[in-house]
């Protein structure tokens, strides 16, 4: 917190080395109602070692610190109040922002280091599920609060385009497939093909072993096999990228599982040298009951690779091409015993980069309290979910604002930002409630009503026509205290982020700053020519600015007009 530092080393004089800065830091506080300042020092510890009672140490102090950065210092039950002086901290708080733009905030947490985050991950063939939307919206917002704190991001889409279930599709398509069926609409119709054979395998058991037989075919590099995965996968990709240019999200690399193919051999090769592997029903295994684990499968008996042994060689590839410090990955919690093993096996192999990498989980998208799954036919189509919201945008824009220039580009940036905005204001590992009406609601804590906020103070400014040349005011009026103390705390809350890699810690001050600057908005009258109107412009344009870079950082545009 700013002036934080101020205040510790006031405290620091006055303690005589009593407690060291770092100690001091961590124990001053923000206070819960504004009435009892902007800061508080606790005395409690203090009294054990001073032998003093809380109260007379505080009253002591506050006695004591004298300087024109506090209002006023008050000592109230055991704790030392300090109250900043507002026109001071206003002021030099609007200036920075003004001057910082949208890098007010930027941290150097990272010293370049590199953070490569796995995130999306769908898999080829199937529907864009839900739990990949989680995962691509968390993880887009990680990427870019991650590079506000100074490191490199390397954004990697681990493409699920590997796996026995490929050797079921070829079977599938081979016996009941259409070409033109599939180049119309690939994913539902493979999805189709997919379905239809477990309801036939159910019946006829031969089915299963075709699937395996067609799998190690295109292990094994055959022609035909290739060329039908490859079409598959050059389709679904199609039909993701689609997806990805609605909601603004790129990548660095879409090397899938696939990519690893030929890659696997020298794991196996470097477990079995580490006598780590072990055989167990005619499969490898790692075992890892130490680490009171279920064993991690390698190779089954007939020879194929897994999940896991894919993902030890992109962790072994991502390390050797980008030589991360950390590395993400942001997937389901269901996943995590999987990450576990990975993680503890090549701990097991001696990588000390292992101890860099973190599986970032998140909870369910439920629809009335259920999983919204893509099984039986129940299939949720993301693409239709977002062109609902858009349409839904659309509709409230018409009614809003009928005049407004370009309404279909602003209900793409609202509509998506919504159904954004609705998962990442929510803790990641809770689960969330799917609900379309609530998200595009313009007020309460959605997408919309802080893009409808940014809009405001765009607005404002036009009226009052702003300029960013004059620097010569002061900010004097008590109003905007709550929104200047809003402004204060953004850097903290990029901090908090990207320590719990948590994107609703910024949502949620996103919501806070607009209802402080709302309230403000409608207490004072910001256009009229008393004086103050520049000083009032200045506290809205960097409100503007916080919020816009806000928004930003989760991943969701702000339209300047809606
Ligand atoms: N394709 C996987 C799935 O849909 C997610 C992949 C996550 N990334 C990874 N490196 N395992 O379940």
């Amino acid at each position: 917190m700013k002036y934080k530092h101020d205040f510790a080393n006031h405290l620091y004089k006055e303690l005589e080395g009593k407690l060291d800065k770092k100690e001091i830091i961590n124990l001053i506080e923000k206070p819960k109602h504004a009435q009892m300042g902007d800061m508080a020092f606790p005395c409690f510890e203090l009294a054990k070692l001073l032998r003093k009672s809380p109260q007379l140490i505080a009253s002591d102090i506050a006695c004591d610190i004298e300087s024109s950065l506090f209002e006023k210092i008050e000592a109230v039950g055991g704790y030392v109040n300090v109250f900043l002086n507002k026109q001071k901290v206003s002021s030099e708080i609007i200036k920075e922002i003004i001057k910082k733009q949208h890098h007010y905030g930027d941290l150097n947490l990272g010293n370049n280091g590199v953070v490569t985050i796995d995130f999306s991950s769908p898999n080829i063939a199937k529907p864009f599920s839900m739990g990949h939307l989680r995962s691509t919206v968390i993880g887009n917002a990680l990427a870019h609060i991650t590079e506000k704190c100074g490191y490199r991001v390397v954004r990697i889409n681990h493409l699920g385009d590997w796996g026995t279930q490929f050797g079921k599709l070829i079977t599938a398509y081979k016996k009941w497939g259409n070409e033109e069926e599939v180049k119309q609409n690939p994913i539902k119709t493979l999805l189709a093909y997919y379905v239809k054979f477990h309801d036939e395998a159910e019946k006829d058991s031969e089915l299963e072993n075709e699937g395996r037989y067609w799998f190690k075919k295109l292990e094994d590099g055959d022609q035909e096999a290739v060329k039908l995965w490859k079409w598959f996968r050059d389709e679904s990709l199609k039909e993701f990228s689609r997806i990805y240019t609605l909601l603004n999200i790129s990548f660095d690399s879409y090397h899938g599982e696939a990519f690893y193919n030929d890659k696997m051999d020298r794991i196996v090769q470097i477990l079995e040298g580490k006598n780590l592997l072990v055989e167990s029903d005619s499969a490898q295994v790692v075992p890892l009951e130490n680490e009171d684990l279920p064993p991690c499968l390698i190779k089954k008996s007939d020879g194929a690779t897994l999940y896991a042994t894919r993902d030890l060689a992109a962790a072994l590839y991502r390390q050797e091409t980008y030589h991360f410090t950390k590395s993400l990955y942001v997937v389901g919690n269901e996943q995590s015993l999987h990450f576990k093993q990975v993680f503890t096996v090549l701990e097991k192999m001696g990588y000390k980069w292992a101890s860099g990498m973190t599986h970032i989980a998140f909870g369910m998208m439920l629809k009335e309290g259920k999983k919204m799954s893509t099984r039986k036919g129940k299939v949720v189509l993301l693409e239709e979910v977002l062109e609902e919201a858009i349409s839904l945008a659309c509709q409230t824009i018409e009614e809003k604002n009928p005049s407004l220039q370009n309404k279909n580009e602003v209900a793409a940036q609202v509509g998506v930002g919504a159904v954004m905005f609705h998962d990442l204001k929510n803790y990641r590992m809770n689960d969330i409630e799917f609900s379309l009406e609530d998200m595009l609601k313009f007020d309460g804590e959605t997408g919309p009503y802080v893009q409808y906020t940014h809009a405001r103070a765009c607005s404002l400014l036009r009226k009052g026509e702003f300029k960013l040349s004059n620097h010569d005011f002061v900010i004097d009026d008590d109003q905007s205290w709550p929104v200047v103390t809003m402004l204060r705390e953004f850097p903290d809350v990029i901090e908090r982020a990207v320590e719990k890699y948590d994107p609703s810690q910024i949502a949620k001050y996103v919501v806070d700053l607009s209802q402080a600057f709302n309230k403000y908005y409608g207490n004072v009258r910001i256009l009229e020519e008393d004086g103050q109107k520049e000083a009032r412009l200045a506290v809205v344009y960097t409100v503007m600015v916080v919020l816009k870079e806000g928004l930003r950082l989760l991943g969701i545009s702000a339209p300047e007009e809606m």
